[in-house]
């Protein structure tokens, strides 16, 4: 199953959730996954080494991808669709190499804020993605929410990008996210994206799981 952190708005939490999503998917649920940085940036990647230097036992492989070698990337033995592959991807669009990762995609997991500048880049993101990719799943998750602001247009938003895909629900603003590892998931983040990654893995990856084993 392929699994993208995608959003052509930038800085709205792509790489950090892709990390922290397959900490959870190893720890918790025990799946086999590969994470791929596909972003020129390489901040998942250099996260990874970090973490190897100080010798903590990695829980899954991270790859450094370009663009261009996909599907190439996903090798032969892991063609086992029980294999995870969650794949973290720049925040641009202006690559058509993008084409068939999008094609082969089936779950797009999309980070965004509830500022003006983000909704709409997301809004437009998801009109391109369907166009690409009719069949694709489409879950967004709002970052960044701080809790002492009223977002006056939260629910328009939520109706607009609703009709691509459902919304979870809101991850706080919280300097702990900033400090986040390939080994482990900080425990003051658990209560946060525990719920929410749980449920997408109920509505979306178990069943494609559960079968496969039936
Ligand atoms: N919920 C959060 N609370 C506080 N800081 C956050 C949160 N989510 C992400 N950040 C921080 O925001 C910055 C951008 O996050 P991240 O790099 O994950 O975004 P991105 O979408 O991958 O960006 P890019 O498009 O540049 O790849 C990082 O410094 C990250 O630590
Ligand atoms: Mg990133």
């Amino acid at each position: 199953m392929i699994i993208l952190f995608a959003n052509q708005k930038g800085g709205v939490g792509k790489s950090t959730l892709s990390v922290l999503f397959s900490n959870y998917l190893s720890l918790a649920k025990n799946r086999m996954v590969t994470l791929y940085d596909m972003d020129f940036q390489r901040s998942v990647f250099s996260k990874a080494n970090a973490a190897r230097i100080t010798d903590n036992l990695p829980l899954y492989t991270v790859e450094a991808a370009e663009l261009r070698q996909f599907p190439a990337i996903l090798k032969e033995d892991k063609k086992d669709h029980s294999y995870l592959r969650i794949i973290d991807l720049a925040g641009k669009m202006d690559d058509d190499h993008l084409v068939p990762v999008f094609k082969k995609s089936d779950l797009i997991l999309c980070p965004f804020c509830y500022d003006e500048f983000s909704v709409s880049s997301t809004l437009e993101f998801s009109f391109v993605i369907t166009q690409i990719n009719p069949k694709v799943k489409i879950v967004y998750l709002p970052n960044r929410v701080k809790t002492n602001v009223k977002y006056e247009t939260k629910q328009s938003v939520q109706n607009a990008l609703g009709t691509f895909g459902l919304i979870t629900d809101s991850i706080s603003e919280r300097i702990d996210f900033q400090r986040i590892t390939t080994v482990d998931i900080p425990p003051s983040l658990l209560g946060v994206i525990a719920p929410i990654f749980e449920s997408i893995y109920n509505e979306y990856i178990e069943p494609v799981w559960h079968k496969m084993n039936t």
